[in-house]
């Protein structure tokens, strides 16, 4: 494998959203930044004489071969981030995916089947709320008036932002013909846990995702002045939210589960002040889907006991992805692990949505990930590229 071309590829994309300080990436849709990554991904694709296509959700597809005479092999993941995200979350697939297709041409493969290298749009929601945004609207599991409305934390739509982002042309929705040109999808991803380490290997082929969801929580409180209002007058929704927080996490120990508030927004913000209002986001996943609504009703109980609401904005069933294609590509790729996860991927929506997928996952050392210490070691990148091109090689043939 040409070591090269990876090298390169990563040089590119390092800089564009990395915030200085932190050394994390901010790379939200539809932003500037999105439009310097995805105008990255039109350059790569060019520079291999690829034919770029947008689907209905502006997701990018750059196609060798024309699926609409034969359904094709996709690899690729997404390039947005979540704040202050690491450099591996999505780029890696992206990249590796060009990587794998340089590899092939340049041991003089010639594909029976085309072979697409896809950047799915909004994967981390990070912005609107709703991750996989870009692929669940062209499977339908997101619809266009719902996605269209979706806001930011400025009250900016998604409807807004695609204007302000010039993307206006494009008809939101579930996109048959994209879906129709996918013989088969396989995702690379950096590991988001530390099972590859464990093992002593660096790629595993993913089995699933587990049940996974994200709920708002609004409590209510009363605007007052922190310095002069007695203990025993205040209505104080930041209470409200710490019982909250103690609830998920306990809540989540009992069930066997996972849950966490990473995001909270509190109204008016004022140091000196009673907040009138506290939003919050709890994230809770859990192998079993019974194990996660237990999460949620204990949580909503302490909630709603508070004088608070708790709505579902996002839900997720457990995926599998497809049986026989894992099992083959873990044998070919000498018997490599077999692992699940509780991140949700692009992948899990076009599984669900019916396509044949599989995913890959390189060895992260220390786990983390969604953060700017996320890692990977170039061996290790370099033996997930040697992966996918196998399984390309397996599956274009
Ligand atoms: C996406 O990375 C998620 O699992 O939230
Ligand atoms: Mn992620
Ligand atoms: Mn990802």
């Amino acid at each position: 494998m040409n070591q090269g071309t990876f090298d390169r590829l990563w040089g590119e994309l390092e800089p564009i959203g990395r915030d200085g300080a932190s050394g994390g990436y901010r790379r939200f849709a539809l932003t500037a930044e999105d439009a310097a990554l995805r105008e990255w991904f039109a350059a790569a694709a060019a520079a291999r004489g690829l034919d770029l296509v947008l689907d209905r959700a502006g997701n990018q597809w750059a196609w060798w071969g024309d699926p609409d005479l034969q359904p094709g092999v996709a690899i690729g993941s997404h390039l947005d981030s979540v704040p202050d995200g690491g450099a591996f979350d999505g780029p890696l697939g992206v990249i590796s995916a060009f990587a794998a297709l340089d590899a092939l041409r340049a041991k003089g493969f010639t594909p029976d089947r085309p072979i697409g290298v896809v950047n799915f749009g909004d994967e981390e929601g990070a912005r609107f709320g709703v991750a996989c945004a870009g692929s669940r609207v062209i499977t339908g599991a997101l619809s266009p008036e719902r996605a269209l409305g979706l806001a930011d934390a400025d009250g900016v739509t998604m409807d807004e932002a695609l204007q302000r982002a010039g993307r206006v042309t494009e008809e939101l929705g579930r996109d048959e013909d994209a879906l129709r040109r996918v013989g088969a999808f396989v995702e690379l991803h950096v590991e988001q846990g530390r099972g590859l380490v464990d093992l002593g290997r660096p790629v595993a082929v993913g089995s699933g995702i587990r049940p996974h969801g994200r709920w708002r929580i609004e409590l209510p409180g009363r605007a007052d002045h922190a310095g002069t209002t007695r203990l025993a007058d205040r209505d104080d929704p930041m209470l409200a939210l710490a019982a909250v927080i103690v609830q998920a996490r306990h809540a989540a120990e009992r069930h066997g589960a996972v849950a966490t508030c990473g995001k909270v927004r509190v109204q008016p913000n004022g140091v000196n002040a009673i907040p009138s209002l506290v939003t919050a986001w709890l994230d809770a996943r859990g192998s079993r889907r019974d194990a996660v609504a237990q999460v949620v009703a204990e949580v909503r109980a302490v909630v709603e006991a508070q004088g608070g609401s708790l709505s579902e904005e996002s839900w997720t069933e457990a995926t599998g992805f497809d049986v026989p294609l894992t099992h083959r590509l873990a044998a070919l790729l000498d018997n490599a692990p077999v692992l699940d996860t509780g991140a949700g991927h692009d992948a899990g929506v076009l599984a669900t949505a019916g396509v044949p997928t599989a995913m890959l996952f390189v060895r992260n050392p220390t786990g983390v990930s969604h953060s700017p210490a996320e890692f990977a070691e170039r061996d290790d990148c370099l033996a997930g590229v040697a992966a996918l091109t196998d399984v390309v090689a397996e599956l274009a043939r």
